[in-house]
């Protein structure tokens, strides 16, 4: 019962801002806790299983009055997973936006359970990288996700209460909605952003592919690695290739280089998923592509905004900027030095794919390539990063 007053002062807390506060704000309305026996009768002891992340399993339910749902479990022994359901359950108690998903309510005793809408067509990566799945996903339907991601991502960065950065946007955590408009997932990594600040220094917990380099690298936070992260997903959406496990041509290390290559040589099309030859508009596919590589590139100061990209997307902006070189995570530099439990989880499943890091750590060591890339250098001075792979794959968020 302590926790469980603790995590409702926490969410009314940061909600107010102000611990004094507590009594006098209460949680929006629609928001709800649920007794355990409410969602074990709800999911039929958790039966139905969507999915698994670093958090814990996610369950499919159903309530009494009709409302289909998603529960999601923290597991049991997990120690991070705690911080990681009440970061995500203050962070989505005080944000409401149609791109964003809605939290429903929380059970944080005797069990910790989120519960969420139901997004009745779930997540992005369950259609996109299946080649039976993939043609549902006609050109009309990738670009209103490639505009409707940029607009919940302005939302969390500029518009919310809170600026908000993600640090795990992929396409596992994008759900899909009936009519296929999408909502950003998962926030059990995401930071709060003091808003005088350009960026914070944080452990680095996030997933291959999708990691902006100073931030891997560096640690280094702000909100140019959530664009980052939003470009490879928009690449991903044109090609319908996972740029983690990208093995289309050998001398390409990735779908970023890739695209690149291709778009230097004026064939930038050709990234364009064969499925899409019949719904594609041309114009729109070149301007997410090179959307897609500008937000990419090494230098954060070399991406764009994402307010940028909702104007670019508009088409109320001017010409596009010319993308250099992307950056990305690329050769692997050194064996890992430690034992088995830390290797690498490039080209893994999405559980493993995602990482954790400290740059004081030792473990698999990476260099990113990309033509303004600080690579190779970190503040403290040291020459590499290590990459700790852990069995939840996630970190806990620090202060
Ligand atoms: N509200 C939802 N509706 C439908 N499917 C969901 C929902 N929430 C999660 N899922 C499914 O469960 C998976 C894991 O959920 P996620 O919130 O990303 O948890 P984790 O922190 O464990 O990665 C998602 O990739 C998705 O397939
Ligand atoms: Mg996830």
């Amino acid at each position: 019962m302590i926790e469980f007053k603790k995590l409702f002062c926490d969410l009314t807390k940061s909600c107010s801002g102000k611990q004094e506060d507590t009594e006098k704000v209460a949680l929006p309305q629609e928001q709800k806790i649920f007794t355990i026996q409410s969602l074990i009768s709800a999911t039929n002891n958790f039966e139905n299983k969507l999915g698994q992340g670093g958090f814990g399993p996610v369950f499919k339910g159903k309530l009494e009055d009709g409302r289909e749902i998603a529960v999601k479990k923290l597991s049991e022994t997990s120690k991070q997973g705690k911080r990681e359901f009440t970061n995500e359950a203050r962070l989505l108690a005080c944000i409401q936006h149609r791109n964003v998903v809605s939290l429903l309510g929380y059970c944080a005793f005797p069990e910790k359970l989120l519960v969420y809408e139901y997004v009745v067509n779930e997540s992005l990566d369950k259609l996109l990288f299946k080649s039976g799945k993939r043609d549902v996903l006609d050109w009309k339907r990738r670009y209103s996700i490639i505009d409707g991601v940029a607009q919940g991502l302005l939302y969390l960065h500029e518009d919310s209460h809170e600026r908000i950065i993600h640090r795990d946007i992929k396409a596992s955590n994008i759900l899909l909605d009936k009519k296929w408009r999408p909502k950003i997932a998962d926030f059990g990594m995401a930071r709060l952003y003091p808003e005088d600040k350009t960026h914070v220094n944080t452990r680095i917990a996030g997933t291959n592919g999708y990691m902006a380099p100073e931030y891997a690298l560096h640690g280094n936070l702000s909100v140019k690695a959530d664009v980052y992260s939003y470009g490879v997903v928009v690449l991903e959406l044109i090609s319908g290739h996972k740029n983690s496990t990208f093995n289309l041509v050998p001398e390409c290390q990735n779908l970023l280089d890739w695209a690149f290559k291709l778009y230097e040589k004026g064939k930038g099309a050709e990234i364009m998923d064969p499925t899409l030859a019949t719904s594609a508009d041309p114009n729109q596919v070149a301007t997410c592509t090179q959307i897609g590589l500008l937000c990419t590139q090494s230098d954060p100061k070399l991406r764009p905004t994402i307010r940028q990209v909702v104007v670019m997307l508009s088409k109320k902006g001017g010409p596009l900027n010319e993308p250099t070189r992307p950056g990305y995570q690329g050769v692997k530099t050194r064996r890992p030095s430690r034992p088995s439990s830390s290797s690498s989880s490039v080209g893994a499943s999405s559980q493993a794919d995602s990482v954790s890091s400290r740059s004081t750590t030792t473990g698999s060591t990476w260099a990113f390539a990309g033509s303004t890339s600080h690579a190779h250098h970190n503040h403290r001075g040291s020459s590499y990063i290590s990459s700790v792979s852990d069995p939840h794959g996630k970190r806990p968020i620090e202060g």
